[in-house]
This record gives C-alpha cells, sequence and structure tokens, in this order.
C-alpha cells in the first residue's frame, strides 16, 4: 500500500494506459480483476459505443478502474489547409485506385463534453484521466464532485505544476519515449519533450501529489526502475498490446514483435498531433512531423481510406503503428498474466536496485 493505491483504490500501483482504437472494456477488465487499474479509452467512441463499453466494464469487475478522455480545443475547419493535405496524399489515392474526392472531413476524435459527463455520471467510475491537458473547470467539478479521482499526463515539470494547480489527484509524468499521442498541452515545441528518466524525478521533486510513471516500462525491472526514482506508480501501454484481450490489429501485432519495432518516431500524419509509432511507408514518404497535415484530429479523416485499403490487403503501410519506444514486452499473453508478471516489480522495492 502506497499513496497511490490508496487513492485508487487498487491491491497494485499499476494502470494499464489507455489507449483508444486498439482496446475495449475486455483488456480493463482483466486489469482491474488482477489487482491493477485496467482502463477504457474513450476518446474514439461514438456515444452508443460509449454506453456500451462503460456497462461492459461496470458488470465486468467489481474492482476500480479507469475511464480516459481527450480533452482537446477541435480547430476550426481550415479549407486551405485540407486541401494542400490532400494534394500530398494524391499519389497515394491513385495508387490504391481510390477517390480522394469522395472522403468526407472530419474529426475522428471528440473531446470530453457534457454528453459524455452525463453518460459517466451514471457510472461514477472510480477514476478518471485526460490527455491533453484537463477539461473545462465546470466539467472537472462535476468529475470530481461525484468522486471520482482525477489523472492527467504532464510531459514537462510546468505541465505537471499546472495540472496540481488545478487540483488533479495524481500526475502521469509521459517520458517522451512513451508510445500513442504526447499529452503535452502547454507548449508544442517538441524539443521541450524530455525521457521518463529525466521528466519523472523533475516532476516528483516539483509536485506534492503522487506521481505515475509512463513511457518506456515494459517488464518487471523497468517498474522497479520507476519506482527507484521516486514514482508512486507506473503506467504501462505498449507491453499490454499484443494481449489477447486488446483488439490490436494482425499488421500492428505483427510490426510490434518483429525487428521494426525498433524505430519509432514521433509523427503527425495520422491525426495532426505527434504520437509516437513505428515507422512505416507513409511516415518515411511524407516525413513524420510534415507541417502541412491539418490541425488534431482533422488529420485521421484523409488517412483512413488509404489505411483501410492496405490493411485489408495485409499491409500497415499507412497505419499508425502506435509503440513506444521499447516494445520488448509485447507478447501473447493474458493480460493477468502480465499485469503479474509487471508487478514483481513493485515488489523488489527501491533497496534492492
Ligand atoms: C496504442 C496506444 C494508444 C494510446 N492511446 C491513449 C489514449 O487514448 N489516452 C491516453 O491518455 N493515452 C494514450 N496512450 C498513451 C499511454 O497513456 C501511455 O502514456 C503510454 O502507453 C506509456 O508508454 P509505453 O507505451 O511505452 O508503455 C496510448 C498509447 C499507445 C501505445
Amino acid at each position: 500500500m502506497n499513496a497511490l493505491t490508496t487513492l485508487l483504490g487498487t491491491e497494485h500501483p499499476l494502470i494499464q494506459a489507455p489507449m483508444a482504437g486498439v482496446q475495449g472494456a475486455a483488456l480493463a477488465v482483466a486489469v482491474s480483476n488482477a489487482g491493477a487499474l485496467g482502463s477504457l479509452p474513450c476518446a474514439m467512441l461514438a456515444p452508443d459505443a460509449l454506453e456500451r463499453e462503460l456497462t461492459a466494464l461496470a458488470a465486468g469487475t467489481q474492482r476500480p478502474y479507469n475511464v480516459n478522455f481527450f480533452c482537446h480545443t477541435p480547430p476550426e475547419p481550415d479549407e486551405a489547409r485540407e486541401a494542400a493535405w490532400r494534394f500530398w496524399l494524391a499519389p497515394f489515392y491513385e495508387q490504391a485506385g481510390l477517390d480522394i474526392d469522395a472522403v468526407p472531413a472530419g474529426p475522428g476524435r471528440v473531446p470530453f463534453n457534457r454528453a459524455a459527463a452525463d453518460l459517466l455520471e451514471r457510472f461514477r467510475p472510480k477514476v478518471v484521466s485526460f490527455h491533453f491537458g484537463l477539461p473545462d473547470i465546470d466539467l472537472l467539478e462535476r468529475v470530481k464532485g461525484w468522486g471520482s479521482v482525477v489523472l492527467s499526463s504532464a510531459t514537462t515539470v510546468e505541465e505537471a505544476r499546472w495540472l496540481e494547480a488545478f487540483g488533479v489527484d495524481a500526475i502521469i509524468a509521459q517520458g517522451v519515449e512513451a508510445g500513442g499521442h504526447r499529452g503535452m498541452f502547454l507548449s508544442d515545441d517538441i524539443t521541450e519533450q524530455m525521457g521518463t528518466f529525466a521528466l519523472l524525478p523533475q516532476v516528483v521533486a516539483a509536485v506534492s501529489v503522487p506521481v505515475i510513471a509512463a513511457g518506456g516500462i515494459a517488464d518487471a525491472t523497468g517498474v522497479a526502475a520507476a519506482m527507484a526514482l521516486g514514482a508512486s506508480g507506473v503506467q504501462v501501454g505498449t507491453a499490454y498490446l499484443c494481449c489477447p484481450e486488446a483488439t490490436t490489429s494482425a499488421v500492428h501485432r505483427a510490426a510490434l514483435q518483429s525487428d521494426a519495432a525498433h524505430h519509432t518516431a514521433l509523427t503527425r500524419v495520422f491525426t495532426g498531433r505527434p504520437a509516437r509509432g513505428i515507422v512505416n511507408k507513409v511516415m518515411r514518404e511524407l516525413g513524420p512531423m510534415n507541417p502541412a497535415a491539418p490541425h488534431f484530429p482533422l488529420a485521421t479523416a484523409a488517412m483512413a481510406p488509404l489505411r483501410a485499403h492496405w490493411e485489408a490487403r495485409g499491409s500497415g503501410d499507412f497505419s499508425p503503428l502506435w509503440s513506444g519506444q521499447n516494445a520488448s514486452g509485447c507478447r501473447e499473453v493474458p493480460a493477468a498474466e502480465l499485469t503479474r508478471e509487471l508487478v514483481q516489480g513493485l515488489r523488489s522495492g527501491p533497496a534492492a536496485h
């Protein structure tokens, strides 16, 4: 037991990272039932799917779980930008025999809003976590008001201080090794992003709430190392991607378990925001941080048909193959088994390292 398990109500201070697009309630249920904190990512769920997944989660476990939302500010649609991006993508459409003019523009991901809060209030999850800062103060107060513990990701010391000032109960220090989207929200300067073992001790020194380490932690030794650097707990994402309870696609699973996973990069070509994935054809040919991509999440729409076309042919050349820099923990083992292995790193304690 430590400050974080007391806060979360879990047996272990271990969180399975919410991972939008590659998992639903099943993975979260398995992890929560194994004594850690399972997470349901909601950023890509339409209202009916959100209700279905929340119902499955509540029915699947009596233990605490986390429900996760993005809280970005949606951008104004920008036709000129969209047209310029389609110009970049046109050769790929032509090669695939697809019609770029038939692709509707659209967001793909919605931020936490009143409708989601209305639904969430019925479930009152023990924990709610946010990515890209926090929602408006009235929404945040509602979530706190019904008793959920609130977490959010910080990628710099300044973001950690900001989150503490706005009343989060614990902070996820997300190092630049982490898979998926950078949670960055105070700055879009990628050069400010730090590795987990540089960021973690500095965040621990800067705030008084518990700090959860995330990014590059793939096994019990990594868990122990993060705890030795002052973390109150850890959040692990990539290592869970090949568990049978995850919905990770076949091409994504294959890439994670191949040498291709040794080369990841931050890219904005899939959504418009920097996110870490395994380098593939479209990242290489457009340039991973191509500045022409529409603002998050508007870049999602034009990439989707290319992704679907090539995945149907067994290729991940146009798929977001999200992965952290350390995919060595990715194995086809049940999530409960992986959870049991990871918590061994909590048992050894800092003194052993
Ligand atoms: C496939 C994938 C999807 C992700 N989606 C989300 C998400 O929806 N919400 C979120 O807060 N974090 C998301 N993340 C980031 C994780 O919360 C976490 O920071 C990261 O997985 C930790 O690093 P690791 O992948 O090296 O373990 C995602 C990560 C991955 C790998």
